[in-house]
């Protein structure tokens, strides 16, 4: 069976954008992965599910307390998968054999594909799915007996601007999240055989037969003037936002998104010192039984 995504998003195109969040968030969510990591038996078995560039199991390879683990990277995207190999392999050095699955996680047979892991770690991904319980429910029975599954997903949405930015009208940070809003429902819609899951994370880990189902945030926050490496993440996430956005925003609007990412603009945001980030991710827990 051929592998694929069902979001029609090219996540290869997206590794630059990946890699550039996952600098700006390494920190505040290395404490997230050595608390998944608390309690794991010795030489545990991680399953990175969805893993896209390899940035939290490069964490987690970083966290490991002794050697003799093993780190299985599952993704679609063949060209993220290589990534992630190279570098969760130079993080581990001798502590952890590394591995790939090229894998749809919407298929049902993943069990029987994967080893059965001791932690099953999944951000981001399951809401790029058809069903998003039916993949929780095979996220569970990727899990041993006593084995936690683990997702990041929701949370607080990511502020970077200021409110004025002396071109447009104010404010624009909260109409460009608004019409990624309005996106993401449409990008759902469109996905083939999509089953609505109307209700929260948690309710869905425990229909998917979780136990002692939980919930952390991990805090983002990069304050003014912040790096240039946060400069050049505000300038992808903006152009990013006003691309899927469209012709949701206004004409205003979108003259005001041309001129701040046009470097030969004065109001070019890369040459900003009041950009920030702030934000709040979440991360779900269950053990299965
Ligand atoms: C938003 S990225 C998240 C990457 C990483 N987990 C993170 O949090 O930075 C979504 C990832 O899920 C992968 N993906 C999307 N649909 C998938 C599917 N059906 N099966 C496997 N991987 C999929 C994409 O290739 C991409 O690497």
């Amino acid at each position: 069976m051929a592998v694929h995504t069902h979001d029609d998003i090219d996540w290869a195109e997206r590794l630059r954008s990946l890699r550039m969040a996952e600098a700006l968030d390494a920190e505040p969510t290395r404490a997230a992965a050595h608390r998944l990591l608390e309690g794991l038996p010795d030489r545990p078995t991680i399953l990175d599910v969805g893993c896209g560039a390899g940035g939290m199991s490069v964490l987690f390879a970083e966290e490991l307390a002794s050697a003799g683990a093993r780190i299985v990277l599952v993704d679609a995207t063949e060209p993220l998968l290589v990534e992630a190999h190279r570098v969760v392999t130079a993080a581990a050095g001798d502590k952890a054999v590394v591995e790939t699955v090229h894998a749809d996680v919407a298929d049902g047979g993943l069990p029987e594909k994967l080893p059965p892991a001791d932690l099953v770690w999944a951000s981001r991904v399951v809401h790029h799915l058809p069903d998003q319980q039916a993949a929780l429910h095979t996220l569970a029975r990727l899990a041993r007996p006593g084995g936690l599954v683990a997702i990041s997903e929701g949370g607080l949405d990511f502020n970077c601007l200021p409110w004025d930015l002396g071109i447009g009208r104010p404010g624009i940070e909260g109409r460009l999240l608004a019409a990624r809003g309005e996106w993401f429902a449409e990008m759902r819609a469109g996905i083939p055989g999509v089953v609505p899951m109307p209700y929260g994370w948690n309710t869905a880990l425990r229909q998917a037969g979780l136990d002692d189902v939980d919930s952390f945030g991990v805090l983002i926050h990069h304050p003014a003037p912040g790096s240039e490496l946060l400069r050049e993440f505000v300038v992808e996430r903006v152009r990013w936002f006003a691309d899927v956005a469209g012709d949701r925003l206004t004409q205003d609007d979108r003259e005001t998104a041309a001129a701040v990412l046009d470097p030969a603009n004065p109001a070019f945001l890369g040459a900003r010192q009041d950009l920030f980030l702030l934000g709040v991710k979440t991360v779900h827990c269950g053990r299965r039984s």
